[in-house]
């Protein structure tokens, strides 16, 4: 939590504050000879732009009884001894309406709001700040791109029926810039290069006799990890790892081993390569699984940060300090096998029906963040914004009907980003046409059970 304010308090001080808005009036702090007749009194004497630099006392006019000054030194003062005209001839500025109070320049109006001079206020995601720069108040914001775009978001309600999924707004997500939901939602690195030695797995079976519809969840409720929430921590290489192996476990050991793997301990204990909670790499986290095993929840509970590995070769559970598990013959930690690949939609299938949910790499597009419900098909209107890679679990599959088309096929799969995300916790996706890249690298893998 720490880095994400040091992170934006960096933003706000580094980021060259740009001018998104102009005061409806640019105000300028100008004293005036309020209700004096206006009338060509520097230009009387001085060419266009050509008054007289620094402090001259002769460089002046008559005025009623008195004099105006035309130098640039009656900009410095607060007295009221510029020329009416001085603004607008010498200097070729025009005073829209100035208001004699010298505070009431300082101030800026913005979105039917007043501000001070040096106050902030946050505008989504960018801090905004008042500022009188010499002698006009602007309001300044930074211009990063907001996680929940306004824009985006109208767009994408209006285009939801085309796309065949809505959008929302989520509380949590909003405020945050698309940089920072990119780096702590996420939080999974080159899946091509992780996968590429990965074995690819031969199975025979006939895809015609695959059914329409599964749901992991269904056929095996007992045994199927729940949604979990990664918070602002970039681990969905660590939560989608340590829940493939925990759903395996349970359903290799037909239950007997139902057990609810430990994230944390990769988050924290794999760090050789690997960045914690700013991204993991599937490759390392499955060698770590394999070699090291992994410990439960329980054990080693969620903690969201990177903190320091408390289990360092640490081979059995009882000296890790964990409790007794279930199976009184299971005294190590949880260890797989090799993890691998399935090259396409139907070994996916197959391979989920057998053994269960999969995880599955894809890429983040900006819409994403804020599906509601629905089948996601990711938007064009994102294409062109920074994009990341997530892993998550694919659950089962199934079909729609979308409007009068043909049925829609999608892959049900469960993030990490709560329940209160989505449809709780889970998304449906297009299947078949490797949406977002999602049917390039999934893998599974065997758990080593009792
Ligand atoms: C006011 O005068 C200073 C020099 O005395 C000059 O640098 C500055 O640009 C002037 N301000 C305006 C708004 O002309
Ligand atoms: C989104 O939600 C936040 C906080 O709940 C709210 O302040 C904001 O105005 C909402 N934005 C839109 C576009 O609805
Ligand atoms: C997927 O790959 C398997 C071999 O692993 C092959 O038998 C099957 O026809 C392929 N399916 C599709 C849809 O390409």
């Amino acid at each position: 939590m720490q880095s994400i304010y040091n992170y934006s308090n960096m933003r706000y001080y580094l980021s060259l504050f740009i001018v998104v808005h102009f005061c409806a009036i640019a105000i300028y702090a100008i004293p005036n000879y309020a209700g004096l007749p206006p009338g060509p009194y520097c230009a009387s004497r001085f060419n266009n732009g050509k008054c007289c630099p620094g402090r001259h006392d002769d460089c002046s006019a008559p005025i009623l009884q008195t004099t105006c000054y035309c130098d640039e030194f009656c900009n410095r003062t607060r007295e009221e001894d510029c020329c009416p005209d001085y603004w607008s001839h010498c200097h070729g500025i025009t005073l829209t309406t100035p208001s004699p109070d010298f505070e009431e320049f300082r101030r800026c109006t913005f979105r039917g709001k007043y501000y001070n001079h040096g106050q902030t206020f946050k505008l989504n995601c960018n801090v905004c700040k008042c500022s009188s720069i010499g002698q006009r108040a602007d309001v300044l914001c930074e211009e990063n791109r907001c996680l929940i775009d306004q824009d985006l978001l109208s767009s994408l309600y209006l285009e939801s029926e085309r796309l065949g999924w809505t959008a929302t707004n989520y509380s949590d997500l909003w405020g945050r810039t698309l940089d920072e939901g990119i780096k702590l939602k996420l939080g999974t690195l080159d899946p091509a290069k992780s996968i590429h030695n990965m074995n690819p797995v031969r199975r025979i079976y006939d895809p015609e006799a695959l059914p329409r519809e599964f749901d992991s969840r269904s056929r095996w409720p007992r045994d199927i990890s729940g949604v979990k929430d990664q918070g602002w921590c970039g681990a969905s290489w660590a939560i989608s790892t340590a829940d493939v192996a925990s759903d395996r476990f349970a359903l290799m050991s037909k239950g007997s081993e139902d057990v609810d793997l430990s994230p944390q301990h990769l988050i924290s204990c794999n760090v050789r390569g690997q960045l914690g909670c700013s991204g993991g790499y599937l490759d390392r986290a499955w060698h770590f699984v394999r070699k090291f095993g992994l410990v439960d929840e329980e054990c080693y509970p969620w903690s969201g940060k990177n903190d320091k590995c408390k289990l360092r070769r640490k081979t059995n559970l009882e000296n890790a300090g964990c409790r007794a598990p279930k199976n009184p013959l299971r005294t190590e930690l949880y260890k797989v096998g090799p993890a691998y690949r399935l090259g396409n939609e139907t070994d996916i299938m197959q391979e989920i029906l057998t053994s269960g949910p999969v995880q599955a790499t894809m890429r983040v597009y900006q819409d994403f963040f804020t599906y509601q419900s629905g089948i996601y098909k990711h938007s064009t209107l994102t294409a062109n914004y920074p994009s990341g890679y997530h892993s998550v679990r694919i659950l089962g599959w199934g079909e729609e009907l979308q409007g009068n088309y043909q049925p829609t096929k999608y892959w049900l799969v469960a993030n990490s980003w709560g329940r209160n995300w989505g449809e709780n916790g889970l998304f449906k996706i297009v299947k078949g046409t490797n949406e977002c890249e999602i049917e390039t690298y999934v893998l599974g893998i065997w758990a080593k059970t009792m």
